[in-house]
């Protein structure tokens, strides 16, 4: 790019930024509801299906009402829901053997989904805490967060997602090896056209804190998550991670948190140009919330916050606030 320098006055910046048709002329980037996919927090267990102290405006939905929120998603032109599911506590186990339960919770919220709103893409969660004893994304010996095992259960809980119907699975686990273990059990099981979301570089923050809550995993969870998610120091081992991931067979991949990491988000679009992700994560969520709630920010602090992905390089976000962000972009 040649930069033309028009000395003042021949260069007013503000001529275009006069009126609102003159800005939305030379907008570099934009935001709608399609950019968007909604996470929700299913469960079964009676009484759960309630608000979730720490996110508020969210709740803990039944299976029925996670088919009302995709239905209510295709009404605003959201193209997608990823699914959270809050395990009943006595289905935890060390060996997670839930997690590829045929019947599971999660597996069942996709094909009620699937049956009532098939033109939403449904996305599932690969990683192994809901179902976990411990707390973690992985099975746990002596302490210790194992990973080839790990692979191995998230294969078995990948199949029976692809087998409910999913169309993304979203492998959050950060064990090494998965992707490229999902992509080729897919291959072989029939599935070939199952979409991986790689949450590739997905950093050991305390930004999930709200999130643990709303799936019951806080009380689990003993420890952090640092010896497998990564050091919010480092950005060049995001790359290198992402790479590994699209190597291994993910379509998409994803920066997780999001705000406090948009140069992530930057760099892996510029350096890879593939689909980017960013999940605005429950602790933003609940900043933002609380912050608008409380009237100390104005509610387009929501749709700002959202834009800057999009400049940031992103495709699309994750984002709780996805059903308000439609409505505030004048859907439905
Ligand atoms: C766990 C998982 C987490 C989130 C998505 N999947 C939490 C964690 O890694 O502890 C966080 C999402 C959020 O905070 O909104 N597999």
């Amino acid at each position: 790019m040649t930069p033309i320098h028009a000395p003042f006055p021949a260069r007013r910046f503000r001529r275009l930024r006069r009126m609102a048709a003159l800005r939305d002329l030379v907008a570099e980037s934009r935001l709608s509801a399609r950019d968007l996919i909604w996470p929700l927090f299913v469960t079964d267990v009676a009484g759960a299906d309630a608000p979730v102290a720490s996110m508020p405006g969210v709740a803990r939905l039944t299976v029925e009402g996670a088919v009302r929120a995709a239905e209510e998603a295709a009404r605003l032109g959201i193209p997608a829901v990823c699914l959270f599911p809050y395990t009943d506590p006595a289905l935890k186990t060390a060996d997670c053997a839930e997690a590829w339960n045929p019947e599971n919770l999660s597996n069942r919220a996709v094909r009620a989904i699937k049956a009532a709103v098939p033109e939403i893409a449904v996305m599932t969660d690969v990683a192994l805490d809901p179902y976990n004893l411990h707390g973690h994304d992985g099975l746990v010996r002596d302490g210790v967060i194992l990973n080839d095992e790990t692979v191995e259960a998230l294969v078995r809980m990948a199949l029976a997602q692809a087998e409910a119907g999913a169309d993304i699975l979203g492998p959050s686990d950060m064990m090494d090896g998965r992707i490229g273990a999902i992509r080729a059990a897919l291959e072989a099981g029939g599935h070939r056209d199952v979409a991986i979301l790689s949450y590739a570089a997905k950093y050991a923050s305390a930004f999930y804190g709200p999130f643990r809550d709303a799936v019951g995993a806080a009380g689990a969870l003993k420890g952090d998550k640092k010896t497998y998610q990564m050091d919010p120091a480092n950005r060049a081992e995001a790359l290198r991670l992402v790479a590994r991931d699209l190597a291994e067979g993910a379509d998409m991949v994803m920066v997780k948190p999001g705000l406090p990491y948009l140069d992530i988000c930057r760099a892996v679009k510029d350096a890879f140009g593939a689909p980017t992700f960013a999940y605005q994560v429950s602790g933003e969520y609940a900043m933002l919330a609380a912050a608008v709630g409380k009237g100390w920010l104005r509610e387009e602090a929501i749709l700002e916050s959202l834009l800057c992905f999009r400049r940031a390089g992103c495709d699309g976000i994750l984002t709780y606030f996805a059903p308000r962000a439609a409505r505030l972009l004048g859907a439905a």
